[in-house]
């Protein structure tokens, strides 16, 4: 059901998240009521959509600094005349495409991301949608049991393994090097509670993801992983989901601590452009804590 703000209205896309607004544009300018209501949708869905926004890299980058300090993502390919917006391209000629796992941004920053705004700038005719999971959703539907062992875990994060040296021989294979770089700056590692309580919401999530959680503290990688490939799955069923079918001037801003998100891979053979702004989070705490 559409939920009606004083300047917005919000139409959900599933039960799970997501929420397409209405009553905003962005190029003409943001009041700071508008932008509370945006901001309290976002809180609500999780992830919140706008269509028909033609907006430039200077208005992309100044609606952003509305939700906090930018955070420049260090191995994406930066837009060359705004080096702060990341680029998120792929060719008609390239095979690979830049998120095709299930993940959630920055994972392992010692403090993750907020968010991340994308932006769509060329897209194809047909394929190119994102898909978003909800991890309140993911958490909410876990046994008893399994909430209250993980309540007391952290889980190890890197992004040695997806943007290190050791991630480039497979990336030249599939032509991601080309849009990804800078291995010497893969140096991050962190550790995060794996049931967080959302510090917008209150709500408790869970927080492991497939691209950049490496184990379990204090546990083997080999005892981790069965675990981890059980939580994933768990986590992307279809009703913790919504996806998004994107056209030129959407726009896509996404929680990195209550989502993940998947870009499909469907659309070879044409171009598809976006620019992303990534957005500085806080520290995680347990939810337990
Ligand atoms: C990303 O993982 O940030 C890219 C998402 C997309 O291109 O849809």
């Amino acid at each position: 059901m559409t939920t009606k703000f004083e300047t917005i209205e919000v139409s959900p896309l599933s039960p799970a998240l997501g929420g397409t607004i209405s009553g905003v544009d962005i190029a003409a300018g943001v009041s700071d009521e508008q932008f509370a209501e945006i901001r309290q949708a976002f809180i609500d869905y999780s992830v919140i959509f706008f269509r028909d926004q033609q907006i430039t890299p200077d208005q992309h980058i100044e609606f952003a600094r509305r939700w906090g300090e930018i955070n420049v993502n260090r191995f994406f390919q930066a837009v060359e005349s705004h080096p702060i917006i990341a680029e998120v391209r792929k060719e008609a000629d390239q095979k690979a495409n830049i998120g095709a796992e299930w993940h959630t941004d920055h994972s392992y920053d010692e403090v993750p991301a907020m968010g991340s705004i994308l932006y769509a700038r060329e897209v194809p005719t047909v394929g190119g949608d994102t898909l978003f999971a909800s991890m309140y959703a993911a958490y909410d539907a876990l046994s008893d049991g399994l909430k209250q062992m993980l309540s007391t875990m952290n889980a190890e994060h890197s992004s040695r393994h997806v943007f290190g040296e050791v991630a480039y021989g497979d990336r030249d294979l599939d032509d991601l090097g080309s849009r990804l770089g800078n291995t010497d700056a893969a140096t991050q590692d962190s550790i995060h509670p794996v049931i967080i309580r959302h510090p917008l919401s209150g709500r408790p999530a869970l927080y492991v993801n497939g691209d950049f959680t490496v184990k379990f503290e204090n546990w083997t990688q080999e005892e981790s992983q069965p675990l981890l490939d059980y939580l994933y799955a768990h986590a992307r069923q279809n009703e913790f989901t919504c996806r998004f079918h994107w056209q030129q001037g959407s726009m896509a801003i996404w929680d990195n601590r209550a989502t993940h998100h998947c870009a499909l891979n469907d659309y070879h053979g044409e171009r598809r452009l976006m620019h992303r702004i990534t957005i500085d989070g806080v520290g995680l705490q347990a939810a337990a804590a």
